[in-house]
């Protein structure tokens, strides 16, 4: 079996109704994080680990997502002109990042089924998925979040992937694991509940949106019916794939923002401008003023 981990999906059908207006025309993956747009980040970090394709499960509008993985000849000859050959190489590099196949999700049945819809391009190879809206950021000298999963996977051939413990009333917001510990921040996950009530979640240990699968995930994703919210959940798919062939959970190193809502939007675009060579210390005067003066 190869277990090298090669694909990835990125679930982008979502019509990013949290950022409306913003998103009537543009995706959402396409909202700038600082200077890049956030699916950039996503992409990025699944280059650092090695993968070569990925998979976009994308719906209507979203074509500007496409448009920025290829050549703009416009720009490239523009910058080329100009002598702005720093730029251009940048520019230029994203394109060679990883090659991008798109896939369209026709109903809007749920992440379950957005990823079993990329099932003829992963066949049966195991792949990553990594969901948009959690931006998950590694120092240089770190491995990135699916990194980390992918050589996990690599040495025990379970699927893999991230948890993280939040406070007991934020458990509605995610898919919560019922696991046994195997380990130093390892787990062993029995069961998958998605968006439970605090009271009645299995613990506190959520899923925050970085998986890498064996290809028997699509198998049950095909048969799984629709669950929370009338939709097939991935979560249920997890259940299964845990009882046949086990799934393991584990916490990962990088810094995970949750740019799905206004508030993490926004405080990821600051911590990273904080970060920004160009714009941490202008950035850092200007918040101190704002401080004094609310
Ligand atoms: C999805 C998943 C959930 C996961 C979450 C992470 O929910 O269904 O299991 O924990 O992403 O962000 P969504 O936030 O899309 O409703």
């Amino acid at each position: 079996m190869n277990n090298k981990v090669k694909k990835a999906v990125i679930p982008a059908a979502g019509l990013g109704t949290r950022f409306l207006p913003a998103t009537k025309t543009i995706p959402k993956e396409m909202l700038p994080i600082v200077d890049k747009p956030s699916i950039l980040y996503i992409v990025e970090e699944c280059a650092r680990a090695g993968i070569e394709d990925v998979i976009l499960v994308a719906g209507r509008n979203k074509t500007a997502i496409e448009d920025f993985f290829d050549t703009s000849h416009e720009v490239e000859s523009v910058l080329e002109a100009q002598g702005k050959i720093d730029l251009l190489e940048h520019i230029c590099s994203i394109k060679n990042l990883v090659n991008i196949i798109s896939i369209r999700q026709k109903f809007a049945h749920g992440l379950g089924h957005a990823i079993a819809t990329a099932a003829p391009i992963t066949g049966s190879e195991p792949f990553a998925v990594l969901l948009g809206d959690e931006i998950m950021i590694s120092k240089d000298n770190q491995p990135s979040a699916i990194e980390e999963l992918c050589r996990a996977f690599e040495d025990t051939h379970i699927s893999t992937v991230a948890t993280m413990e939040v406070p007991k009333e934020d458990v509605s917001k995610y898919g919560v694991i019922d696991c046994e510990s195997i380990g130093v921040n390892k787990w062993s996950i029995k069961n998958v509940v998605e968006k439970p009530s605090p009271e009645s979640a299995p613990s506190q240990f959520v899923l925050p949106g970085r998986y890498v699968f064996t290809a028997s995930i699509m198998q049950e994703l095909k048969t799984t019916r629709p669950g929370k919210n009338g939709e097939v959940q991935l979560t249920d798919g997890m259940t299964a794939v845990a009882k046949k062939e086990g799934l393991h959970a584990m916490t990962v190193q990088a810094t995970r923002y949750d740019a799905g809502d206004k508030l993490g939007f926004l405080q990821a675009n600051i911590e990273l401008a904080l970060k920004h060579p160009e714009l941490k210390q202008p950035l850092t005067g200007y918040l101190k003023k704002l401080c004094e003066t609310f």
